[in-house]
């Protein structure tokens, strides 16, 4: 496994790598959601990618990018032991050199959920992978449904800017009690991982009141609003119902629909969501 920190290093080691390349990136403090990426881009590539940086420009002032988890040896370890070829950790000033002046604005897409709570954070994330899929050019990029907006925004940018990389979105992992994984969730007391879970529970009695055949938008965000409102320490940010690819909400559940939330849960902000589609 090679490691390298710069950009030059970083080409050299990927023009030397044959075949078709699976990239997964990251900010590190790995857990099983990253390898289960690591593990399909191997099923799908015949080497792997990874690159770890806490990426400053999609943190807004007030957030936590001085205290996200950081574990550089023990993830060096995880990708060496998971068979990845190459390992790209640069530095800010590496990404963003002196004088760096260009962002990259994805539009409506990046606008609602999580871009109105969090000003900026998309320009930051479109920003950054577009300049990591230019540095270690892939074939292929494996992101979590987790951060659905997050895909929505990348798939758009991949498709608008002609980004010769296919996306390849895939399924959230989650832990034995249904808690969505997530580096964040080491910021929760053991009392708060268990009262997260409700958000999972929610989001299950959604889908299965769309099962048994509601279509209405408005009453699903109601029923998600009121589980939620069982905890009175949960302050909710969002319930959405959209459409998947534009995130625009929905008035009518028809073919299929993302519904998905932001809670924070103390002083730590989740997310989690699912896609329904008709069968
Ligand atoms: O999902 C993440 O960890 C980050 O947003 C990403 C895609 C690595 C960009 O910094």
């Amino acid at each position: 496994m090679q490691i390298v920190s710069t950009i030059a290093a970083a080409r050299e080691t990927r023009a030397r790598l044959d075949g078709t390349l699976g990239f997964v990136p990251t900010m590190g403090f790995l857990h099983e959601g990253h390898l289960s990426l690591v593990r399909r881009a191997q099923e799908e590539c015949d080497a792997v990618a990874v690159s770890i940086f806490v990426n400053p420009t999609q943190f807004a002032p007030d957030e936590d990018l001085n205290r996200y988890p950081r574990a550089l040896e023990r993830d060096l370890s995880l990708l060496r032991e998971a068979g990845v070829s190459l390992v790209f950790t640069p530095d800010a000033g590496e990404i963003y050199p002196p004088g760096f002046d260009t962002s990259i604005d994805v539009g409506e897409v990046s606008r609602p959920l999580e871009g109105a709570f969090r000003p900026g954070h998309f320009s930051g994330v479109a920003t950054v992978v577009a300049k990591l899929f230019n540095i270690i050019q892939p074939t292929k990029a494996f992101f979590g449904q987790k951060d659905a907006q997050q895909c929505a925004v990348i798939s758009k940018l991949v498709t608008d800017l002609n980004i010769p990389v296919e996306v390849v979105v895939c399924d959230i992992v989650r832990n034995e009690k249904g808690l969505a994984l997530s580096s964040r969730n080491s910021y929760l007391s053991k009392s708060e991982q268990e009262r997260a879970l409700l958000l999972h529970d929610s989001l299950g009695k959604a889908e299965g009141h769309i099962a048994a055949g509601e279509r209405n938008a408005s009453t699903i965000r109601a029923l998600i609003g009121d589980i939620l409102s069982k905890d009175a320490d949960f302050c909710v940010d969002y319930i959405s119902v959209a459409d998947p690819h534009t995130l625009t909400e929905l008035e009518n559940i028809d073919d299929e629909a993302l519904i998905s939330l932001a809670v924070r849960v103390g002083a730590t902000r989740l997310i989690d969501n699912v896609v329904v589609r008709k069968k």
